[in-house]
């Protein structure tokens, strides 16, 4: 095994893929598969040879493809739900991506929080059995997420100890980890991130009645998000510089329409720094999720067991792209300290005592948009690396049981 592993990161709305030896991913393709319209007449050739089984796309051919080739729900909130349409997108991973024979290279992948024992299974017969790969390491993203800060300046100490918030295109998480162990009963989530912003954008856009090439829409909305947006820390001050100063504020968005090659621009304006607020106010999208993110943290760790709390609030570690808003680590990290120090208080309040004051710390890095990945290649390039893996040997002895519990690699800290 001494060829670099191949790390796969599936996720709801992006899969992120590379060899360890690279800290950032070769390839980030739409986590989509589209199968060929059956409807529609298929190829005389594909037809005659049976091979509409075959006749599928990925990534971004799905994306652009969606007439002919519908796209196919395989995955269900970051869960595994079709197992042989998981296994094309697999296949085609490995042969047109990554451009790699599977038997020879360890692979890791990566599961969400509460992944079941049973899908741990399956993985491990598609991995050993369809691609025959020589080693298999499953990784909990979270706690690879968390082992990527460990380069950054104001990380002090390499713990497996802390709290992940993993906002990605589909879901945000929040994971509290114990020495390299998930939570699992304090776990949170909220169904609202990235793709949800892209639609509230849109949205906003349309309703101002800008003019935006109709086949493109989400990829503009999506893009004058990530390049636009930003979290403020008061909307009220944030509303009133744009009223005061609107040149410098709003923007406008140039692009060229894809089918009738004419120029258009669109104007950018408060929704530049309302879409990453829902975050906050999460109300502002939906009368079903009305508890902010830094509240839903200090559930989280409230919940987890009382000796680790400090620690908990002490590594807060950033995950996904939707993470990635200017200031979003600082606004996170002052209501968080805010809800600890407005407890404290009323502790003292009740008590006469002085309690100890808790110091709240986000940490992001430059790699925290591929957090999972970046941890995967500190992992696969680590002396314990060939340790986790299972083996073909060991697969081809106990079955796909031996895959049913994961190592952590705490002994690496
Ligand atoms: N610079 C950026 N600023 C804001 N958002 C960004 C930025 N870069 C990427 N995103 C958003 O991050 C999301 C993708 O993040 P990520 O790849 O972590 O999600 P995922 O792993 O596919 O989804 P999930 O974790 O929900 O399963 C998209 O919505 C994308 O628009
Ligand atoms: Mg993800």
């Amino acid at each position: 095994m001494s060829n670099p592993a191949a790390i796969i990161d599936v996720g709801t709305g992006y899969t992120k893929m590379g060899l360890s030896t690279n800290t950032s991913p070769q390839y980030i393709i739409p986590t989509m598969l589209g199968e060929r319209d059956k409807t529609l007449t298929s190829s005389s050739i594909t037809k005659k040879q049976g091979l509409d089984e075959l006749d599928f796309l990925i990534g971004d051919e799905a994306f652009e493809n969606q007439k002919a080739y519908p796209p196919t729900r395989f995955m269900d909130h970051a869960i595994v739900a079709d197992w042989d349409k998981m296994e094309k997108f697999y296949e085609q991973c490995y042969y047109r991506y990554l451009r790699i024979n599977p038997e020879e290279h360890p692979v890791i992948l990566t599961e969400p929080p509460l992944n079941t024992p049973e899908n741990r299974e399956y993985l491990a017969e598609v991995m050993f059995e369809t691609f025959n790969v020589p080693g298999m390491y499953i990784a909990v993203q979270a706690v690879l997420a968390m082992c990527s800060t460990w380069i950054s300046k104001s990380q002090t100490n390499k713990t497996l100890t802390g709290t992940v918030i993993d906002s990605g295109d589909g879901v945000t998480h929040i994971i509290p980890v114990s020495d390299g162990s998930v939570i699992p009963s304090a776990i949170k989530h909220i169904p609202i991130a990235g793709g949800d912003l892209t639609k509230f954008i849109l949205d906003n856009l349309r309703e101002r009645g800008e003019q935006i090439p109709q086949d493109e829409m989400l990829t503009i909305a999506r893009t004058i998000k990530e390049q636009n947006c930003y979290v403020t820390s008061d909307i009220v001050k944030e509303y009133n510089l744009y009223d005061q100063k609107p040149d410098e504020f709003f923007k406008t968005f140039e692009g060229i329409n894809r089918v009738t090659k004419k120029p258009f621009s669109v104007g950018v304006g408060y929704e530049r720094f309302l879409a990453p607020e829902v975050f906050f106010n999460p109300n502002i999208l939906s009368a079903d999720y009305t508890v902010p993110v830094p509240m839903l943290v200090d559930q989280a760790i409230q919940q987890s067991p009382i000796d680790c709390r400090r620690p908990l609030y002490g590594n807060i570690c950033l995950s996904g792209g939707s993470t990635m808003f200017k200031h979003f680590d600082k606004r996170m990290q002052k209501e968080i300290q805010k809800l600890v120090n407005e407890r404290l208080d009323s502790a003292e309040k009740r008590t006469g005592a002085k309690p100890t004051p808790i110091d709240v710390k986000v940490i992001g890095t430059k790699y925290q948009r591929f957090a999972v990945f970046f941890g995967g290649s500190m992992i696969a390039s680590s002396e314990t690396f060939p340790t986790l893996c299972k083996t073909k040997a060991q697969y081809d002895e106990y079955g796909p049981a031996i895959c049913r519990t994961s190592a952590t690699f705490s002994s690496l800290v």
